[in-house]
């Protein structure tokens, strides 16, 4: 192999350059040239795409974001949208793709690898909502936790003054992790996940019994794919009076510079990724768990269900937060 490509796709994750870096240098460091493709799908399909050097990446580290962009490309569903992407990439001579994102953008990889045999594919989990099978970790959730926590912990201390409830909406599309290791972190008194059934009533009787006991303030977190913290707030207060705030934190999740964790996932995924398009590998996904690199057929990406929701921890947040 003498010719790899990289893009980003879907949402970003802070960590993605850190990826992207370590692609770039490892591709280099064994005499592999490296192209990158600008706007994810949208790029390839455009022709977007630049060769990069190794000092492309200096100063990328610790940057948030991806300096490659990113989109969402519903358009590469269809065939003849791809087949433009295909060949742009086969007239550079270009033979291994690497693709950091979610599990959207695995397929897109996938596709490619199926109806051009000459491109190997490789799918690196890049999203902060940690929901990929195939890896404990995605690229970007340890980021998005600490910038959750900070924020959380910055709303305990006018909670606490005001005494009020506060439900803090966090990210997480069909994916509770999020909002499980922030309320684990913060001490929320309730964690709403889309994994588990709600019970409001419970979640006010809760609360209720936290007051009597002398509580000041109640932090929930809710995961936005279970439900809005509106709607968490509108049902509550048909239960209880309580003085509740809502606060949505939004994109803010997506951004800032990368934790040490996700540099360190990071720049193994990305050397990994490259390591195995060298070993003749294709439509794969890359991952970690219990701390080993490991590689997954995309097709048991999409069919397993390994990236479980943490139960045990769900319960012990429960028991922690009496
Ligand atoms: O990338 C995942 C994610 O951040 C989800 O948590 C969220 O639901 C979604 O992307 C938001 O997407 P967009 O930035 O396109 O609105």
């Amino acid at each position: 192999m003498k010719k790899i490509a990289v893009l980003t796709s879907g949402g970003d994750a802070p960590g993605m350059n850190a990826a992207v870096r370590a692609v770039v240098r490892k591709a280099i460091y064994n005499n592999v040239e490296v192209y990158g493709i600008f706007q994810g799908y949208q790029g390839l399909v455009n022709d977007e795409i630049e060769k990069l050097e190794l000092g492309s990446v200096g100063d990328t580290i610790q940057r948030g974001g991806t300096f490659l962009y990113s989109a969402r490309c519903p358009e590469f569903k269809e065939a003849s949208v791809r087949q433009k992407g295909i060949e742009n990439l086969k007239k550079r001579g270009i033979e291994g793709l690497v693709v950091i994102g979610g599990d959207g953008s695995y397929r897109g990889a996938q596709r490619i690898s199926e109806e051009c045999k000459e491109i190997q594919t490789i799918g690196v989990p890049g999203t902060i909502d940690n929901d990929i099978n195939g890896t404990d970790f995605t690229i970007g959730f340890d980021t998005a936790l600490n910038t959750i926590i900070e924020s959380v912990d910055k709303i305990r201390d006018t909670a606490s003054s005001h005494a009020r409830t506060f439900i803090i909406e966090v990210m997480g599309r069909d994916c509770g992790d999020l909002a499980l290791w922030a309320g684990m972190s913060v001490g929320a008194e309730t964690i709403i996940v889309p994994e588990m059934s709600v019970d409001i009533r419970e979640i006010a009787e809760r609360i209720e019994s936290g007051i009597k006991r002398g509580k000041k303030h109640s932090i929930i977190i809710v995961a936005e794919g279970c439900m809005s913290g509106q709607a968490c707030a509108d049902e509550l207060l048909k239960y209880i009076n309580v003085d509740a705030r809502v606060s949505v934190l939004g994109h803010i999740q997506r951004g800032g510079s990368p934790t040490g964790n996700d540099r360190v996932l990071a720049s193994r995924l990305g050397g990994f990724a490259v390591d195995l398009l060298l070993n003749g590998e294709t439509a794969q996904g890359v991952g970690i768990k219990d701390n080993q690199l490991v590689s997954t057929p995309f097709d048991d990406i999409f069919t397993a269900n390994d990236h479980k929701f943490n139960h045990k921890m769900y319960e012990l947040t429960k028991e922690l937060s009496i």
